[in-house]
């Protein structure tokens, strides 16, 4: 939304593109915790399922708030649809407790993680067809037409609430901390190479 507010400058960007510069960083530290799939998706699968499993479940518990109507029940299917690849596969769930939070995480922070790693998804999933790897259910699932799009666009409407969208940003950049924790957990002698 352009903002015209005559004692603010214009300004294009919205609370999305903002989002996606300031957990860049944080999106490429997790990524490289996910590099041992990307190098062996047929021999890493499961490991990846597992951290999946239980990133989704620690997302799901930390949501404050009810998910969206673009979001709507992705999250719990996801969950349920890894658990279910997990069994298929006859690979076990993480060791150890469950993974948490350190705090609740905005609706909205949960939303854009769970929408938003969908794309990547796409990538992931190119992946493991050309490595000669069948596609589990939880690499098909995805969010209706325009959803993303949609949730974008309502992230932007919240772009003049200071104090909401510097939450999201912070709980965002916690959630993907959430990714990097199971990802360690999957692959403990994965080096982390990041920044
Ligand atoms: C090896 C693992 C991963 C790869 C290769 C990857 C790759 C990608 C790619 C290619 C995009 C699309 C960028 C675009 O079209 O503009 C994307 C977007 C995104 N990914 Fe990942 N990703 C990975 C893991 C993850 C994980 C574990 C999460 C955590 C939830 C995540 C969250 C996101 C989000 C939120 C976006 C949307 C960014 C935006 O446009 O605002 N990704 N990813």
């Amino acid at each position: 939304m352009l903002d015209t507010h005559p004692s603010r400058p214009a300004r294009a960007s919205g609370l999305h593109p903002h989002l996606r510069e300031a957990t860049r960083a944080a999106h490429l530290r997790t990524e490289d915790a996910f590099a041992p799939f990307l190098r062996a998706p047929v021999a890493e699968l499961g490991p990846f399922l597992a951290a999946q499993l239980g990133a989704a479940r620690a997302l799901h518990a930390a949501r404050d708030g009810t998910p969206v109507a673009e979001e709507n029940s992705l999250l719990c299917d996801l969950g349920d649809a890894y658990e279910n690849d997990l069994r298929e596969i006859g690979h076990a769930p993480l060791p150890g407790n469950a993974i948490l939070a350190p705090r609740p995480l905005d609706t909205l922070a949960v939303g854009y993680l769970t929408l938003g790693a969908r794309l990547g998804t796409a990538v992931l999933a190119r992946a493991l067809t050309a490595a000669g790897g069948t596609l589990p259910r939880s690499f098909t699932l995805s969010a209706p037409e325009g959803a993303w799009r949609a949730f974008r666009q309502r992230l932007d409407t919240h772009s003049h609430d200071p104090a909401r969208s510097a939450r999201i940003v912070a709980d965002v950049v916690a959630g993907f901390d959430l990714h990097r924790a199971a990802a360690a957990r999957a692959w403990p002698h994965h080096e982390d190479r990041s920044p």
